[in-house]
């Protein structure tokens, strides 16, 4: 959970939009799957409670040993996606799905041993912990289905946590009868744990070949321990893993092919809908919301690229709730002061996640304004005006209106007249009053 010191940090980084400025460009950027993964791999592990970049750290990991190992092309491209995408499923578990899983979600996902959690979890919740683990990997491997990735990826996330000798999650699929690429995918992610785990770099430089051998046999694909043991004895592979510019790298690569306009949407789409689902929200809401932002944006007269942007941060405007515990999001009570802190970081979360992908500097400033208000209530910059976008309010008003025509455990949906009494009634505070009137002519009409 965020600490009150980076609470105040992602406060005071909050007030600069110039750098999120690269409106001038004519056309939705054209960007590769392994460029977007690379930059949502951040939520994952948010998702998991990792240290940021362990996604892209694995990925890292996976390819350069694929590459050694003389791979085919497609199938180090395989274990690119396998490898970013391992823990995705820690996205989708239902709300309240990673509160059973304290510690013993850390051990798993660390060393991936059945031993391990029985002796890091207390009294008899070891069995729900080893439920959640067993599902993260299920929703991971259909969500890789869903971005059209190959059987291959999802086989290889639904058994990163398959052991060698088989003593993993599933206790199955052992040895050789694993595909290479899950083989290389689970040593990838075991070897990054090892490495994050361990005191510096110095002492990991020393001893990790040593300990990746240790783990052979084992853990671990013996023959493909021993080679990556002698990867990690030449410091090349440590000038990578630890450069600053690792994920400008691995977006570099280009894996997956550039996506056409239509195919972004779509890609996105599917996170949408993991973001919807693990927020308890109906599945295809956030779609719905992303289109109608898009049309609300063309009759507040932006051009066409400027309205897909707007439907690109709507569809990524909640990437950042998977940072926060999902149950706070899912609490019927009243939040308190230090739980409301940490759900008013989604918008920051979000905002740094989409600015690291190329194109969409300003897609991520919106982002990261979507709940700010014009009267300088919201949140988290408390901006005032016109400091607040007009693309931020757009989004922000269609995803209010879709949320009071919803159904809600605690309320029926309202009717559209009604909605839309209640979104006039916060004119000129939360939204300014013209893009509110463009909002009408497409949402509406709305008798008055
Ligand atoms: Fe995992
Ligand atoms: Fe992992
Ligand atoms: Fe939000």
């Amino acid at each position: 959970m965020a600490s009150n010191a980076q609470i105040q940090t992602a406060r005071a980084e909050f007030l600069d939009p110039s750098l999120y400025d690269d409106t001038g460009l004519a056309a939705l950027p054209r960007l590769s799957r392994g460029t977007v993964l690379a930059a949502l791999s951040r939520a994952f592990d948010l998702a998991e409670g990792r240290r940021p970049g362990h996604s892209q750290r694995v990925a890292y990991i996976g390819t350069f040993l694929a590459a050694e190992l003389g791979m085919e092309p497609s199938q180090v491209e395989e274990v690119f996606f396998g490898c970013l995408l391992h823990d995705v499923g820690m996205a989708a578990s239902a709300p309240g799905a990673q509160v059973e899983t304290g510690r013993g979600a850390r051990v798993v996902a660390d060393s991936a041993h059945a031993a391990d959690v029985l002796s890091a979890v207390d009294g008899g919740r070891w069995a729900a912990v080893i439920e959640t683990l067993k599902a993260h990997c299920e929703h991971g491997a259909r969500i890789g289905r869903k971005l059209g990735l190959g059987e291959t990826v999802a086989k290889a996330i639904a058994s990163h946590h398959d052991c060698w000798d088989g003593s993993g999650l599933s206790q199955s699929r052992a040895g050789e009868e694993a595909p290479l690429v899950a083989r290389i995918v689970a040593l990838a992610d075991r070897v990054e744990s090892m490495i994050d785990a361990e005191s510096s770099p110095l002492a990991v430089r020393r001893r990790g070949p040593e300990l990746i051998r240790e783990m052979g046999g084992s853990e671990l694909d013996p023959d493909l321990a021993e080679k990556m043991a002698t990867i990690a004895e030449r410091d090349t592979f440590w000038l990578g893993f630890y450069d600053n510019d690792l994920a400008a790298t691995l977006m570099a690569l280009g894996h997956g092919g550039m996506m056409s306009r239509e195919e972004l949407f779509d890609f996105l789409g599917v996170f949408a809908d993991v973001v919807d689902g693990r927020n308890g929200r109906e599945s295809g809401r956030s779609r719905r919301v992303a289109d109608m932002a898009r049309r609300v944006a063309l009759t507040c007269d932006m051009t066409e690229r400027r309205a897909d942007l707007v439907k690109v941060a709507a569809l990524l405007q909640d990437i950042g709730t998977l940072g926060v515990p999902a149950h706070f999001l899912s609490k019927p009570d009243i939040l308190t002061i230090d739980e409301m802190s940490v759900v008013q970081l989604h918008p920051v979360y979000a905002r740094d996640i989409v600015s690291e992908i190329p194109g969409l500097g300003a897609a991520a400033w919106w982002v990261g304004c979507h709940h700010e208000r014009i009267d300088g209530k919201g949140y988290p910059g408390m901006l005032e005006g016109d400091e607040v976008p007009s693309e931020a309010q757009i989004i922000g008003m269609c995803e209010a209106f879709d949320a009071l025509t919803s159904d809600r455990p605690y309320r029926r949906a309202m009717s559209r007249e009604d909605a839309f009494e209640v979104m006039r009634g916060l004119a000129g505070t939360r939204f300014d009053p013209y893009l509110l009137a463009r909002f009408e002519s497409v949402a509406g009409p709305f008798p008055a």
